[in-house]
This record gives structure tokens, sequence and C-alpha cells, in this order.
């Protein structure tokens, strides 16, 4: 097994705080070195021991590979005229989702797997390594069951999310839809999925059918997560607490009580700030999460209706600005948050035995990633210890 010296590293993010300074473990003048597709040593530049091959960073920041824990990419059509709708002054409403559902439907296979491919590629360039993705555009059981097997091609964290909103054939009977949801199509769905989610929403499923919905899927082995508060308040968040699900994503309107039930859990609150910027709404502010010591997750959501980028530097310059975290507290949460998100712990942090990960940014500080916003810095990225 062949061995990658990167040294020359100016500044190393490892998000383990016993391998170096503060929260974020970091290491000045650093080095790095892989095994295959592992983390094989980390320390001091000076020190490193001799490997097969050397790489020298030039003094640049190196840091985890983004753990993008949200996204909705099998998907096909276009929702460019409800965006620009958007932007006239038109509120985001759930409903645009059918938009997307009718040509997810009407697409075959490979043209979904070609638009997830492109979109993965896209995220890749820009640092993400572990990429998280939803069904939901589908909401029949044939058209669940094909995009997480679709999913399921490039990554193991898959979720199943029949629960998008109510099939437009079940318009006049969402009680029928949800039986649908538990019953038959989570059998189809299951084998396929790590992650069942419910979008618990005025407009799409309310408390008591997101319970069922999250309490089926556990009964088949999914863990839960759940899309909530994103358009109001409502219980979303204190149900993702209750069902002990690994994160309660959106979060943009929160109340103190949904912010105690929070730290009260296990539940890690992911914030989705291209969702707000997307469909003009207010960001939550970061900063009632982690005074109340709540883990939080950053991630891109990325899907054609309310936050079509895959760009998590993007996400991290919005956190920083509208959202209230320092570049600190957001670049961890876009790598380390996001791995607890989705239970991991060989993701999203830089110790040996870890998957070898690397995002090498053309600047001397990760903290460029919002001092320089939108500008392409990702230079080099390292998935599993291979170049992409
Ligand atoms: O996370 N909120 C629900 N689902 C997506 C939006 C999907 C869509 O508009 O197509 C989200 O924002
Ligand atoms: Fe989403």
């Amino acid at each position: 097994m062949a061995t990658t010296l990167v040294t020359g590293i100016g500044s190393l993010v490892t998000n383990d705080s016993a391998l170096g300074a503060g929260p974020l473990g970091v290491i000045e003048q650093a080095a790095v070195v892989i095994d295959d597709d592992r983390i094989a040593w980390v320390g001091a530049a000076a020190e490193a021991p001799a490997a097969d091959t050397r790489y020298d960073a030039g003094g640049r920041a190196v840091f985890p590979g983004f753990v993008d824990s949200h996204s909705h990419l099998v998907f096909a059509g276009d929702r460019t005229a409800e965006f620009d709708a958007r932007m006239s002054g038109q509120a985001y409403r759930a409903g645009g989702i059918r938009t997307t559902v009718a040509a997810t439907r009407a697409a075959s296979d490979e043209r979904l797997a070609d638009n997830a491919a492109a979109l993965i590629a896209e995220a890749a360039r820009q640092g993400t390594t572990t990429i998280e993705i939803k069904s939901g555009y589908g909401l029949t059981v044939e058209d669940e069951e094909r995009a997480l097997r679709i999913a399921a091609r490039f990554t193991p964290e898959v979720t199943y999310l029949g629960a998008h909103i109510v099939a437009p054939e079940y318009a006049e009977d969402p009680a029928g839809y949800v039986d649908l949801v538990t019953g038959p199509m989570l059998d189809a769905c299951a084998p396929h999925a790590r992650w069942v989610d419910v979008f618990c929403e005025r407009g799409a499923f309310d408390g008591d059918q997101a319970r069922a919905i999250l309490r089926a899927g556990i009964g088949k082995g999914l863990i839960p997560r759940v899309h909530a508060n994103q358009l109001g308040p409502g219980p979303g968040v204190q149900l993702a607490v209750e069902l002990g699900a690994a994160s309660a994503d959106h979060c943009t309107y929160l109340t103190d009580a949904d912010v105690d039930a929070l730290a009260s859990g296990d539940t890690v609150a992911t914030l989705l700030p291209g969702a707000e910027f997307s469909t003009r709404a207010v960001y939550p502010d970061a900063r009632r999460l982690f005074a109340a010591g709540v883990d939080v997750a950053l991630s891109t959501d990325c899907n054609p209706g309310s936050s079509f980028t895959t760009s998590m530097p993007f996400c991290i310059a919005l956190a920083v600005r509208d959202m209230g975290m320092t570049p600190d507290q957001a670049l961890h949460a876009a790598t380390a948050g996001g791995a607890r998100a989705l239970r991991r712990d060989d993701v999203g942090v830089l110790r040996p035995g870890a998957r070898a990960d690397l995002v090498e940014l053309d600047a001397p500080s990760h903290v460029h990633l919002a001092y320089r916003p939108g500008v392409p810095l990702v230079r080099t990225v390292w998935r599993a210890g291979v170049v992409v």
C-alpha cells in the first residue's frame, strides 16, 4: 500500500482537540501521512515520517472534506421560473415540489443518475467528500424505490423521504398516503436506505402523521431525521428530539422550548442557509443554538426548488455573515457537525484511522472561506486518499 506525505501545510484543521489548538485542533506548519484510503499520521511537519510520495501544500490551509448531510439530488426538471418569481416577491410554497415530482417520474434511470453524478462531481470540486441523498420526488412505491437505488450508487447515506409531500394522487386522501408511506412503500424502500425523513410542516405532514411515519421507519431499522420548522414554528424539532432523531434540519423558526429540547437531547440541529437565501427567508440565529450547547451541522440542502447549490463554501459564507457563526464554528459545522448528523466518526476529522478526506485551500487559513465569498478557493481534494 502506497503512502503519501502531505507536508508544508500552513494551517491544518484536524477537528480533534487532542491533536492541536482549540476546538478545531489546529496545527500550524503541519503534515499528514495518507496510507491507502486512511490517515496514518498527523502532526508537525518537522516531525513527519517518510512516505513513498510527497505533496507540498506550500503553506496553504488544509481541513477535513466537507460532510454534506442533507441533499435531494435524485430529480429531473427545472424550476428557474419559480425562483425568478420568488425573487420578484412571490412566497416559497412546499407545493412547488409537485413540479419536480412530475419531471422526475417522467425521466429515465440514466437521466436521473447522470444528473445526480454531475451534481456530486460539482460538490466534490468544492470540497465535499461525504454526501447524504434523499428520495422524495417519486412519491409512488416504484419511483421512491428507484430514487433510493440510484442514490445508493453514490453514497451509503441514503434517506427514504416518501413523506416529502402528499402525492398528487392522494390529494383528497392524505391518510391513505400515510398508509402507503408506512406500508408498501416503506417495505420496498427500507432495504435501500439507512435513514427515514419526513417534511413536518404545514402543507406537508403534521406532527401526528410525521410521528407515525418516523416510527414505522424505525420499526424497519431506519434511523430518523426530520425536515423541521422551516416555513414556520411547529412540532418538528421537538418530535425529532422525542424520537432520538440524528438531526433536525432547517430549524429556521425555533421557540425557546425547541432550543431547550435540542440542548437536552442527542439530535443535531442542521442549518441550511442556502434555503433561506433561495427562498428569501429570514435566517435563523445560530448563536442561540451554540449558546445552549446544541450540536450544529451545516449543509447545502441541494434541491431544485428551495436551494439549488452544491457549494459548502457558499453555505459557510452565508452562515458566517447571516447566521452569526464564527468562521471556526461554520467550518466545524460543515465537517465534524455533518459527520455527527450522519453518526459517522470516520469522516469530518483528520486523525489516524479516519478516512483520508482532505481539502487544500488556495489560502493560508480556512477563514478565507467566508472572507473571500464566491471565490473558488478549493485547490485539491482527496477522497479516501485519492485526488478527485
Ligand atoms: O429541504 N423542505 C422540503 N424539501 C426541500 C425543498 C424541496 C423543493 O422545493 O423541491 C427543502 O427545502
Ligand atoms: Fe431538504
